[in-house]
């Protein structure tokens, strides 16, 4: 049985992604999926030091995203690439190559920088990539007009059982950028939920699933706004 959370707007579930989103949303129904999907120290595969085996997961999530995200909206991944083991691993080029064998093409490309709160032995950078990706989607002049057209963004992250947050400023001026009120906002790997609360504050629709009920945080409550 699966554990969720409602407000008027949307639904936070606690159980993983890949066979919850199939279960719950429709194909095509997605305005924007915005996430930083896990890192491999966030996922089984590290303990087994199996880069491979996240890779192939990795490469398993990217269907199940495209299948239920419009055609004309968007999916916008944002990680960091982590090294472990000794390895740097390019999960930049992996979604990028993914998607593109899916018919998805990369749009917008920006460096977020993540001022300070990183662990350096965790990340080779305190930047991540900023990946947009869409098949007939066009970034909308009002976003334009705003923090849109920089190349990069820094932002001071909050913290949350140790894990760097992405703050209201930088998840609403995305959402804000590539969906209207009302769309339908997906986050798979929700974390503390800062998408949904960004989606929730700017009058959007969301669904967010999370995997660990240490970050699974049923009252959506952060230091930058609370539902
Ligand atoms: C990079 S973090 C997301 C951080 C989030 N953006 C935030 O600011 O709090 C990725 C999250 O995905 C979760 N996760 C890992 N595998 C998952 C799965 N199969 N389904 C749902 N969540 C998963 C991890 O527990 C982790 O909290």
């Amino acid at each position: 049985m699966t554990t969720h959370a409602r407000t008027k707007l949307g639904t936070y579930v606690l159980g993983d992604a890949l066979t919850g989103i199939p279960r719950r949303i429709k194909t095509d129904s997605v305005k924007l999926t915005f996430t930083s999907p896990p890192g491999i120290h966030q996922t089984p595969f590290f303990k087994e030091r199996d880069t491979k085996g996240y890779l192939i997961w990795l490469n398993q999530v990217l269907p199940v995203l495209t299948e239920v995200t419009k055609p004309s909206g968007w999916i916008v991944l944002s990680q960091a690439n982590a090294k472990q083991h000794g390895e740097v691993i390019t999960t930049d080029v992996t979604f990028t190559e993914g998607l593109r064998a899916l018919g998805w093409t990369l749009k917008e490309e920006r460096i977020l920088v993540r001022n300070g709160t990183d662990a350096v032995n965790l990340y080779v950078n305190t930047w991540q990539h900023f990946l947009a990706f869409t098949q007939t989607g066009k970034v909308p002049i009002r976003a334009k007009q705003g923090r849109w057209v920089r190349d990069v963004w820094v932002y001071k992250h909050e913290q949350r059982h140790n894990q760097p947050i992405w703050p209201q400023s930088f998840v609403q001026m995305v959402i804000s950028a590539l969906t209207k009120k009302g769309d339908l906002v997906l986050d798979p790997f929700a974390g503390v939920g800062p998408v949904l609360a960004g989606a929730y504050h700017t009058e959007r629709r969301y669904l967010g699933f999370e995997i660990d009920r240490k970050y699974w945080n049923p009252k959506l409550q952060f230091s930058s706004g609370l539902l």
